[in-house]
């Protein structure tokens, strides 16, 4: 019995005793009832963390504790990057806490002097040869000559 579980004498909500589960983290056995999730098995174990960060290995446990932030990510019975708040646990399962490497660095990119140049843009018309201005000057002149209008 842990300092987290109230006696079943005290617990209104389950009177009767909760069957027992055990698990085995990182090789290490331990116990907890049936229908918590990995997480409450660990906390209620007095495991407050279980994951380090990739960078400055820092401690992470559960955050959120709604499936959010992926803290509490742990290895199931083979299957990686199981949260563990939200992964019942099974009497028997498999857990293997997880550390993962950040990638390598990617080679340097190439110098900005380097890249392709971008193509020209086309030059505008200018305004003297834009439509309207063409048609107006190919109007009819008051002299008739090449009217055919009438
Ligand atoms: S504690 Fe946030 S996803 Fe599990």
């Amino acid at each position: 019995m842990t300092s987290f579980l109230l006696p079943p004498s005290q617990d209104p909500i389950r009177p009767a005793a909760a069957a027992g589960i055990r698990i085995a983290v990182d090789g290490r056995a331990v116990d907890g009832i049936a229908g918590q999730t990995i997480a409450g098995v660990l906390l209620g174990s007095g495991t407050l963390a279980w994951r380090t960060t990739s960078k400055n290995a820092r401690p992470r446990g559960v955050f959120c504790g709604i499936g959010v932030c992926y803290d509490c990510l742990v290895e199931v019975n083979g299957q990686r990057d199981v949260r563990a708040c939200q992964r019942r646990a099974a009497d028997g399962d498999a857990v293997v806490t997880q550390y993962d490497e950040l990638p390598a660095a990617s080679p340097a990119m190439p110098a900005t002097s380097a890249t392709p140049a971008m193509p020209a843009t086309p030059a505008m018309p200018s305004t003297a040869a834009t439509p309207a201005t063409s048609a107006a000057s190919a109007m009819p002149t008051s002299s008739g000559a090449g009217d055919d209008r009438a």
